[in-house]
């Protein structure tokens, strides 16, 4: 009985079927119970004899069962736990990741050039007052100047504001000069009344560079600007001053620089003139300074508008700016870069 019983215990291995091996063995109406209820038909010098042996099988019998018992359960353990092994050396899904948009890598790289030079990183508004984007930077009211300019207005003194340079008047406003000079850009967004074409968008970037200090010469801006475009554009490049006229710098400047594609001989990209033109600056005008409470007598400095889109197209040869904005990935991914 026992070895026989001790086979079908050890082959199976299902909890369910051994419980049922078990009940039919060990049960009421198994054949160990039968026996021990038999004996009292037996004579009673047998009775030790077959009660010692049906207790022997009985206690073997349920140890088999106990034993296969745990072996099954640590069986499905250990199944268990090779199921839930994550092979690590499986190749995994890729996952698409993004990439700085071309605009923001562009911004970046100022950004670090500039820290570099010792300014600090402004950010402004781009819902801003009448009073800073325009007012305080000597362009009133009525002035002409506002024409160029046209925006979104959001309420009498609330406008969508159209260039980085309303940050100048709110740091000139809040610098305290007495604790150094003030040396900061601010890049972001800005917004014209425009429509849209390949080379006007109704909002686009600016990164405004703003310095003022004792005795700051328009020397300091062409070596800064110089410096800058340099760094995007090559070591090769030269840069050229042209007169110009912004309201809130006196003498302002249009800034050209040595074109990249053709040796400054001439070529499409510069309308065969051997220069581009990139961007606007100047010195502080004196009534921005005072409009700000800083006295102009003591304090002087420089400014420039530089634009980031801009800069990309003549990097890249991208000839309409509608693709920094359209959200093409073919167009975005050409920008990708590593890490
Ligand atoms: N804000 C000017 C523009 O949008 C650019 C500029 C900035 C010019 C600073 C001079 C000084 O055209």
């Amino acid at each position: 009985l026992a070895d026989e019983n001790r086979g079908r215990i050890m082959k199976t291995s299902d909890l369910e079927e051994l419980n049922q091996i078990r009940v039919k063995l060990l049960g009421k109406k198994g054949p160990i119970t039968e026996v021990l209820r038999g004996m009292r038909d037996l004579a009673p010098e047998e009775r030790p004899q077959v009660g010692e042996f049906a207790n022997k099988v009985r206690d073997e019998l349920k140890t088999a069962i106990e034993n296969q018992r745990h072996d099954i359960e640590q069986e499905m353990t250990a199944h268990k736990i090779a199921m839930e092994t994550v092979d690590v050396t499986l190749p995994g899904t890729p996952v698409r990741r993004g990439t700085a948009h071309v605009i923001e890598q562009i911004i970046d790289d100022l950004e670090d050039l500039f820290m570099g030079m010792g300014y600090q990183v402004v950010d402004g508004y781009e819902v801003e007052e009448d009073k800073y984007n325009f007012e305080k930077l000597n362009i009133p009211p009525d002035h002409p100047a506002r024409d160029m300019q046209d925006t979104f207005y959001l309420g009498h003194d609330l406008l969508m504001r159209t260039q980085t340079s309303a940050v100048q008047a709110r740091t000139l406003e809040s610098h305290d000069f007495s604790k150094g000079p003030l040396k900061e850009i601010s890049p972001g967004r800005v917004y014209r009344r425009d429509t849209d074409d390949a080379t006007h968008s109704h909002q686009f970037h600016q990164m405004e560079g703003l310095v003022v200090d004792k005795h700051i010469t328009m020397a300091d801006l062409k070596g800064t600007l110089l410096a800058m475009a340099r760094h995007v554009f090559g070591a090769e490049r030269e840069i050229r001053l042209r007169p110009s006229y912004f309201p809130f710098t006196e003498p302002s400047v249009e800034v050209d620089i040595s074109c990249f594609r053709c040796g400054g001989k001439g070529c499409a990209v510069c309308k065969y003139s051997g220069w581009i033109e990139v961007l606007g600056a100047g010195m502080v005008h004196p009534n921005v300074l005072r409009s700000a409470g800083v006295d102009s007598d003591v304090y002087g400095g420089f400014a420039f508008g530089v634009g980031p889109d801009r800069l990309a197209m003549l990097k890249y040869g991208v000839d309409d700016i509608r693709s920094f904005y359209t959200d093409d990935l073919r167009f975005l991914h050409q920008f990708k870069t590593e890490g």
